[in-house]
């Protein structure tokens, strides 16, 4: 297989961890407008950025468009250097590559940018090849509205077609977002991460604290609401073994948090977490996360104890 230049992707192999924004607006999952509002978003950006996290992750669909709004208020009123990642959502009445242009004007306006650093399809649409796609991502390329081309939720053999159809334009596919935490390791067991790191396509990490559960908060006592509290309800009551191990290992680094742990896990596995932030607080404590390396006996202890949740 052909290997594409890498020039144009550096930036991402550069970056340790980034910020997700999907809470910034979606009221569904996340209960946006209650408990936290614009102001403490605002915050949550300020503070990343203020700790050197500039990379963000949106899409147009978080909170219908919401996301990327604020994203681009926040970037324009700071005038703070931000790498912008965002994807096109591959709803089934869009079936050829002229939407996905279409789309991606879409997204730069409600970004109030000219182009964007990352454009990734959200999830892999049955319907419409990936190869569709990828010529179209191809094409945004070459007409400046982004930086660098991504995917998400792609298994391998769906990278793989990817990374092909990109390498025949000489454009290397930068990264495959996936699901990725102490409480999800599927891309280490079904080999996806190894691939990334053989064909340097970075591996971004979604959902790296598990929606809250590896921040130590959530309980069988208190467990997150909504859609989450349904989703995990199982999972919190084998969490505390877990939780008790991280704690230790983050007093033996000199005081590290549970999130912090989390996170560092996630980095030196060799993946760039993407951490959810909705206030100052959050942003404060998960900007510790980069920057030192837990020690391999460590990372091996996190790795048992997290195979024993099965
Ligand atoms: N490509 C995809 O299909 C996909 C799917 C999911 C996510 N993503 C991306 O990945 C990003 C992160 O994933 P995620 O938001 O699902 O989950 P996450 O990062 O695992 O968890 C984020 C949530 O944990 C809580 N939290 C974060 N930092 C905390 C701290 N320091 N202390 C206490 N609580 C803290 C907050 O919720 P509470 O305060 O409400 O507990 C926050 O919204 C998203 O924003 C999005 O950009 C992509």
């Amino acid at each position: 297989m052909e290997t594409p230049s890498t020039n144009e992707i550096r930036f991402l192999q550069a970056t340790e961890m980034g910020l997700g924004a999907w809470s910034w607006g979606d009221r569904i999952m996340w209960n946006y407008g209650h408990g936290y509002s614009d102001d403490d978003i605002r915050a949550a950006f300020d503070v990343s950025v203020e700790e050197g996290i500039r990379f963000i992750d949106t899409a147009e669909s978080y909170g219908n468009g919401r996301s990327e709004r604020l994203l681009g208020q926040f970037i324009k009123e700071s005038q703070q250097a931000v790498l912008v990642a965002t994807k096109f959502t591959p709803y089934p009445w869009r079936l050829n590559k002229k939407l996905l242009l279409n789309a991606i004007e879409h997204n730069l306006e409600r970004l109030g940018m000219d182009s964007v650093d990352l454009y990734q399809i959200h999830f892999p649409f049955p319907f419409t090849s990936i190869e569709t796609w990828m010529d179209g991502m191809a094409e945004a390329v070459n007409r400046g509205l982004t930086r660098a081309i991504g995917v998400s939720n792609f298994n391998q053999s769906q990278m793989l077609r990817a990374y092909s159809a990109l390498a025949q334009k000489n454009i290397p596919l930068a990264s495959n977002q996936m699901h990725y935490s102490l409480l999800d390791r599927s891309i280490e067991k079904n080999g996806i991460l190894a691939r990334c790191k053989e064909l340097g396509i970075r591996l971004i990490a979604y959902s790296p604290l598990e929606m809250g559960l590896l921040t130590g908060k959530y309980s069988t006592e208190n467990p997150p609401a909504g859609l989450r509290g349904r989703r995990y309800g199982s999972l919190l009551t084998k969490l505390p073994a877990l939780l008790k191990l991280m704690t230790e290992i983050g007093q033996d680094q000199g005081g590290k948090s549970l999130v912090q742990i989390a996170l560092n896990w996630c980095i030196c596995k060799g993946t760039l977490p993407i951490p959810g932030a909705k206030t100052a607080e959050q942003a404060q404590q998960n900007a510790g996360a980069p920057g030192w390396r837990l020690t391999e006996d460590q990372v091996n202890a996190l790795d048992e104890t997290s195979d024993l949740l099965g």
